[in-house]
């Protein structure tokens, strides 16, 4: 997490560092700092808490220094206060530095330097960096680097400032994304395009291993042994997109309205014939109908995606689909092979895990397949075949376009598959494409009452715990129904397949409980409702989700949704959930789109 930018060049450094800080705000946002290079010594500025604090700190300063760097935070070592906020500054005011990433022996370093007599005053890893800058430091900087970051282990996309040479910054990089920005009289660095495109035209993104020297008329790199390499510059037009709220009070709410637009969108052009057809896959490099097993690999909501994923691929496609944390999957060494096709899920295309992940099933020689929103992004550039999403840019920490768009192309990937492997009759191609097709006019219908959901969701803002109930593709969304509540309201919830209630969970149900049963799935309807009417004889205080109300008793408070085709439901009943989330939030004053501890991006592992 946590983003970094660097700018030398003929403006004033400040405001374009202030403002691309803005942008990769959602990499973390606990602290933030700026460090400024003037004549042979650095201004350094640092705020705990959001941006705004240090906008506001820096607001009267008139610095007319054309280079610096920034860092907005998201802590990995350490408390979330200025101390530990970056830059971080050598003992000896050589160096500062930037980073993102997590210096694994950074324990080891500093009992090394200190031993030296090196004295340190953060909790961070990174300050290891600047005082081995200094420590290996005779003169000349590439050489102090090489020595530095050939003695870190861990992750890092680092910018540094040198006393003795104002005008530079220097980069160097393993594993988290830094991308270097080409203008004219002016260049950049980031950790994410997007805060470079109003200076760069051109950008490079750096390997891990390799080192950049950057300045305002100049871009060198080397390798990691200082030799110089040549790097190509690409025009990358990123997405222009409305980074306003419109006429809504956050960004998630914005972002909840939008889905049956993107989920439209990405419908479009795929049907022929009225079945989908994916042209992104259409030359995949393995007969698809030869597949063993599809592994489906992803984190937090992209994780619940794709169970929701699993059922339609099975179902449609009638190959075994095993789906995996990618936490968890990276380090379990999972029978993976050229017969197993990997599909990641990914909104950022730069969670670190994922990546890993992605990596691993390369390196055992499976075809993969990204399911990616960030164009481009390291999971988008090194999976064999992509399939963008297209939500556009998701501002709003917990993710809702992000996560039903993933579903969505899912969806498309099954009946794409079912239609290559005749799984499916033309007619029932035909019939479950039609299904897919009028999703997003149901979900406007569900969105048109979002009234109802704000009223129901008024006694729930007291409430300590929650429980979220549903079974098959019920279970899917129940799951992701539980993540959005807790992640932007703080309430403890969690989500169970609704049969596994009696074997021990049932135990925490008493009077009041708040139970939400996710019960669309109408060929399992009847098990579910006996699953909830175990928890009502317990006292449970139930809400469910349903197509149809006539089954649940009377004492249930319901929320309808239209009908759908059973295998979809996650689509629609994601949605009362999401403005559920959001309401409750609302109602109990969190910060809704920069939830506590959260990061859009989570790039460390
Ligand atoms: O960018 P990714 O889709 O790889 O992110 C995965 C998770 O970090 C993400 O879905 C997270 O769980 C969201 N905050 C949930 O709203």
């Amino acid at each position: 997490m946590c983003g970094i930018i660097g700018y030398t060049g003929n403006n004033q450094a400040m405001p374009v560092i202030i403002k691309g800080l803005k942008t990769l705000e959602y990499r973390g946002y606990d602290s933030s700092g700026i460090a400024l290079s003037d004549h042979k010594n650095f201004s350094v500025f640092k705020s705990e808490g959001k941006l705004e604090n240090l906008i506001e700190k820096t607001k009267n300063l008139n610095n007319l220094s054309e280079t610096g760097i920034g860092h907005t935070r998201w802590a990995t070592h350490g408390k979330t206060n200025e101390t530990n906020a970056h830059p971080h500054t050598s003992e000896d005011g050589m160096f500062t530095v930037v980073h993102n990433g997590i210096i694994e022996n950074a324990e080891i370093i500093k009992e090394a330097l200190e031993s030296k007599g090196y004295r340190f005053i953060s909790d961070t890893d990174t300050e290891v960096i600047p005082q081995l800058l200094s420590y290996h430091y005779d003169g000349n900087v590439p050489e102090a680097m090489r020595k530095t970051f050939s003695s870190l282990d861990g992750s890092f996309a680092v910018a540094i400032l040198c006393r003795n040479e104002p005008g530079t910054i220097y980069a160097a990089k393993r594993q988290s994304p830094l991308v270097v920005g080409k203008g004219e009289n002016e260049n950049l660095l980031a950790s994410d395009i997007c805060a470079l495109s109003e200076h760069a035209e051109v950008f490079s993104y750096l390997e891990d291993g390799e080192f950049a020297v950057i300045r305002k008329d100049s871009i060198n790199f080397f390798d990691s042994s200082l030799k110089p390499i040549e790097k190509s510059f690409k025009k990358i037009t990123t997405e222009s997109s409305d980074n306003s709220k419109g006429n809504f009070e956050h960004y998630m709410l914005k972002e909840i309205f939008q889905q049956p637009e993107k989920i439209r969108n990405l419908l479009k052009d795929k049907i022929k014939n009225k079945k989908i057809f994916l042209n992104e896959i259409a030359e995949l490099s393995l007969d698809i109908t030869k597949a063993e097993r599809l592994y489906i690999v992803a984190c937090g909501s992209a994780y619940h995606a794709a169970l929701a994923g699993k059922f339609a691929i099975e179902e449609m496609c009638r190959i075994p689909v095993e789906v995996d944390v990618a936490s968890e999957f990276r380090y379990r060494n999972p029978p993976v092979s050229c017969n197993t096709p990997v599909i990641i899920i990914s909104q950022s295309g730069e969670t670190a895990d994922s990546i890993a992940a992605l990596r691993l099933a390369n390196s055992r020689g499976a075809i993969v397949i990204g399911i990616v929103n960030v164009l481009p992004s390291t999971i988008a550039n090194e999976s064999d075949y992509v399939i963008a999403t297209k939500a556009g840019r998701e501002i709003a920490v917990a993710t809702t376009k992000g996560y039903s768009t993933q579903v969505a192309a899912l969806y498309m990937l099954a009946l794409h598959i079912a239609g290559i492997k005749k799984t499916l009759t033309d007619k029932q191609l035909e019939f479950f494409t039609n299904e897919l097709i009028e999703i997003p006019e149901k979900i406007e219908k569900i969105l048109s009452d979002s009234d109802t959901i704000e009223n129901i969701s008024e006694k729930y803002k007291e409430k300590k715990e929650l429980f979220f109930i549903g079974r098959n593709t019920d279970f899917a969304a129940a799951a992701e129904a539980s993540l959005k509540l807790k992640e932007i309201s703080y309430i403890n919830s969690s989500a169970f397949a609704a049969g596994e209630l009696k074997h021990g969970t049932i135990a925490l149900i008493e009077n009041n409980t708040p139970v939400v049963a996710l019960c669309s799935n109408k060929q399992l309807l009847k098990k579910t409702l006996s699953n909830i009417e175990e928890a009502f004889s317990r006292g449970a205080d139930i809400l469910c989700v349903c197509k149809d109300k006539t089954f649940c008793n009377k004492n249930y408070k319901t929320i309808i949704i239209p009908d759908c085709t059973d295998i979809f439901t996650p689509l629609l009943e994601i949605i009362p959930m999401q403005l559920f989330a959001y309401y409750v939030a609302k109602k109990r004053g969190c910060d809704i789109d920069m939830p506590k501890n959260l990061a859009k991006s989570v790039t460390v592992e």
